[in-house]
């Protein structure tokens, strides 16, 4: 039988890393260490240790005792209100945890990091599309690539392998983080429909018809175990897609069907503006259906939904490389939202 392999899941309650955590779990041969500020609560085979990876003293004092760690799967973010105020604190994290680990884990073998399309420079303005791994790079500042860089020159002079992979917008549940589009169109949906208006698209007129993909965060999980394990990903960077391209056009009427809502046409307005100061009525939308007393900061991300809605131009990447090496899930990209808000009505945080 396999030997055990330990992950260190590094931002293990985020929306990425709730879902990777889960899938580690559902496997046999890995037991599961994760990090976060918050911690978490334990189970037979995770472990959660709270932690502040922006401190390298505590890092080290946290990780010290984790010898048995055989991969590092790095999906820790902060979030900061420009791209070039992102990079320091990015970088440190992940640097503070490879100085932290590598000295102890002496059966360390792989690191895995969790980029995104910003190393295309998708956040900039319409970027070639399909934006493929070996697209020239951009101008800095830019907290993937950097990471990255890091782990190329660390990997090189260690003993370790790594791979990075690039999903494009992801799709989970998970609470209290500040990327989370899935459940803030739950949120944006609830609350119009306790308000008895129909559900309007609030993105710039151009997103509604520009042509787009997700990744859904178990796909993401299975692609992020996959590279990590498979000899042929070893060292490369992968692009994470759903399989499927949409339009909110065509998406945006289904989804509001589901909540029992019609739609109307579009009308651009900011999210971050429009949805705050609707706590009060989260709380009395709350108590009329009796749901979990989620605070509104858990599923307030308003800044990015805009920012996502504001894609007037088109937004995907080139998947094939992933196929071509090995990896061949794919997910329907409607069903992904669909299932995301069937489980938010299971857990009762919307009705
Ligand atoms: N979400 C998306 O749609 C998306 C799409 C493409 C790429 N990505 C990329 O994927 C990566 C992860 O994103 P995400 O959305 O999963 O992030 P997230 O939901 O914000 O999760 C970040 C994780 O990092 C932990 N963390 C933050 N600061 C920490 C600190 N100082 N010490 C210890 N832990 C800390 C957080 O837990 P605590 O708060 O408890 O510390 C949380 O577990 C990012 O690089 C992001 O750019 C995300």
């Amino acid at each position: 039988m396999e030997q055990k392999k330990v992950a260190l899941v590094v931002g293990a309650r985020g929306v990425i890393g709730t879902n990777l955590v889960e899938h580690l779990e559902s496997l046999p041969d890995w037991r599961v260490i994760g990090l976060s500020r918050r911690g978490g609560v334990d189970t037979a085979r995770v472990r959660h240790v709270a932690v502040d990876l922006l401190d390298p003293d505590d890092t080290r004092l946290k990780l010290s005792g984790l010898t048995d760690v055989t991969h590092v799967f790095y999906v820790a973010y902060q979030d900061r209100p420009s791209w070039a105020e992102l990079v320091p604190p990015n970088l440190a994290m992940l640097v503070n945890v490879v100085d932290a680990i590598e000295p102890v884990a002496r059966g360390l073998r792989h690191v895995s990091l969790m980029q995104g399309y910003k190393v295309y420079g998708a956040h900039l303005g319409p970027f070639k599309t399909p934006a493929r791994e070996d697209d020239p790079p951009h101008l800095p500042p830019e907290f993937n690539v950097d990471q990255q860089q890091f782990l190329e020159q660390r990997a090189a002079a260690g003993t370790w392998e790594w791979s990075a992979l690039r999903p494009s917008v992801v799709g989970g549940v998970a609470l209290g983080n500040p990327m989370n589009l899935a459940v803030g169109i739950a949120v944006y949906a609830s609350i119009s429909k306790q308000l008895g208006v129909p559900l309007r698209f609030p993105g710039k007129p151009g997103a509604y018809d520009s042509l787009l993909e997700m990744t859904d965060a178990g796909l993401l999980a299975k692609a992020t175990v996959w590279a990590a394990t498979s000899p042929a990903a070893a060292n490369q960077a992968f692009n994470i897609t759903n399989g499927d391209l949409f339009r909110w056009n065509e998406l945006w009427p289904k989804l509001a069907r589901w909540f029992g809502l019609e739609v109307a046409p579009p009308l651009q307005m900011s999210l971050a503006t429009v949805m705050s100061g609707k706590e009060g009525l989260w709380k009395e939308l709350q108590a009329t259906h009796g749901l979990a007393a989620t605070p509104y900061a858990d599923v307030s991300s308003w800044p990015f939904a805009d920012f996502v809605f504001g894609w007037d131009y088109d937004f995907f990447a080139d998947g094939s490389k992933a196929r071509r090496a090995g990896f061949h899930e794919y997910v329907d990209t409607e069903a992904m939202f669909l299932t995301i808000f069937e489980t938010l009505r299971r857990q009762r945080i919307i009705p």
